[in-house]
């Protein structure tokens, strides 16, 4: 059986590319709500209805069957980490809360309300999941024999990979990204940790920044180190840490994409569906199966292929 339904939710997510794309933010630890909401039909017989949530990848992370615990089918990475709510979902709210996000979940979910009885999609929608970690506050490290200056910038533990900017202070100008060399790494949670190093020929009044900026978060985090001439001759090192400039992503983005061709096949396909469920009733009757009903539901949407 997990062959067979494997097949479907294939078929399923081929059709789902006409599906509303969404995009939510979440942090690593946290917890986040992955919007399922029916556009148009405002309640739902829930004893008729069918909902699945899955990866793009056929990895189950929860789904509905009328009478049947389905947690047995729950992939292991999503074992107690997810809820729906059945007084949402006869609203038609079928949105699913993850629990204790990690960097693994920087997916795209489907999910799939269908009615129970021939198989027909109520509706589909397709989440993209943004994970995000807080970098470190940077902390930058200068060596100098006068003739030329190594700065050499670490931030930890974020998500996802940063991108790491070297400004000139003196005129506010991005360093030639060929100056700079990044080292990657990343511990067990899947978290990021940078060190950039940057070489530059010495002269009197440097002053740099160093930029690590979280994509998902919109976050730079900045830490401006200087070597200044000062007026007794000698030099005064000086680091400035700036506050992170965070921009609060927003919290949901939300845009329709339509592929007609999809569309078109997503028709196609359920025709064929609905005419070799009709034969096939008239060849089996489904008189052979003796399973219980939950798996038998599983076992009769996904003959249809
Ligand atoms: C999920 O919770 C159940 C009951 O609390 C427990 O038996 C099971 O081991 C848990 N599964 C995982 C993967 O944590
Ligand atoms: C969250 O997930 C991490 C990594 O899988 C685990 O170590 C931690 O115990 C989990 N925390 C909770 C509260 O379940
Ligand atoms: C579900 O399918 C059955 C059988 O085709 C149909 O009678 C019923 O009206 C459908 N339910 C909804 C809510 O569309
Ligand atoms: C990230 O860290 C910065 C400082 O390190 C802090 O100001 C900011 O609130 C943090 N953001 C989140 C979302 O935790
Ligand atoms: C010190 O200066 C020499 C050139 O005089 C250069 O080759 C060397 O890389 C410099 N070392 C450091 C650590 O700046
Ligand atoms: C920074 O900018 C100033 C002014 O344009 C320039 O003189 C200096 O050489 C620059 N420093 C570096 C390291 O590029
Ligand atoms: C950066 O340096 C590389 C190699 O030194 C050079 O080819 C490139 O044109 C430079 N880019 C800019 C924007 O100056
Ligand atoms: C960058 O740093 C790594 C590790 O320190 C080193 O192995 C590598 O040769 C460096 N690359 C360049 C272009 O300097
Ligand atoms: C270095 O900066 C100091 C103060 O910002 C200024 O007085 C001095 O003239 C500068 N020296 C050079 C060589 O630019
Ligand atoms: C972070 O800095 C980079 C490079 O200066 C810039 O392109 C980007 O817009 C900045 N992002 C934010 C959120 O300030």
């Amino acid at each position: 059986m997990p062959l067979k339904s494997t097949g479907f939710l294939l078929l399923l997510l081929g059709c789902l590319r006409a599906a509303k794309m969404e995009e939510v933010h979440g942090m690593v630890g946290g917890n986040v709500d992955l919007s399922c909401i029916s556009p148009e039909k405002k309640y739902f017989d829930l004893s008729k209805t069918l909902v699945y949530w899955q990866t793009k990848d056929n990895v189950l992370l929860n789904s509905y069957i009328p009478g049947e615990d389905t947690s047995k089918y729950v992939h292991l990475k999503y074992q107690n980490r997810t809820s729906l709510t059945l007084e949402k979902m006869e609203k038609g709210d079928f949105s699913l809360r993850l629990f204790n996000i990690t960097t693994e979940d920087e997916l795209e979910f489907a999910c799939i309300v269908m009615n129970k009885s021939n198989a027909e999609f109520f509706f589909s929608s397709i989440v993209n999941l943004r994970v995000a970690a807080n970098y470190s506050v940077p902390i930058v490290d200068d060596k100098t024999n006068n003739t030329e200056v190594i700065f050499t910038c670490t931030s930890h533990n974020g998500f996802p990979k940063p991108k790491v900017y070297w400004v000139n202070k003196t005129d506010n100008s991005l360093l030639n990204q060929s100056l700079q060399n990044d080292t990657f790494t990343t511990n067990e949670k899947g978290l990021f940790s940078v060190s950039s190093v940057l070489k530059i020929t010495w002269t009197p009044n440097i002053s740099i920044e160093c930029c690590i900026e979280n994509v998902n978060l919109q976050q730079n985090l900045t830490v401006q180190s200087s070597f200044l001439l000062s007026p007794g001759g000698s030099f005064n090192r000086q680091t400035i840490t700036t506050p992170p400039n965070q921009l609060k992503p927003p919290e949901k983005t939300s845009n329709t994409v339509f592929f007609t061709i999809f569309g078109i096949l997503l028709v196609i396909l359920l025709m064929v569906v609905i005419l070799s469920r009709k034969l096939y009733k008239k060849k089996h009757r489904y008189g052979d199966y003796t399973g219980p009903q939950g798996n038998r539901q599983m076992a009769e949407t996904t003959e249809y292929i």
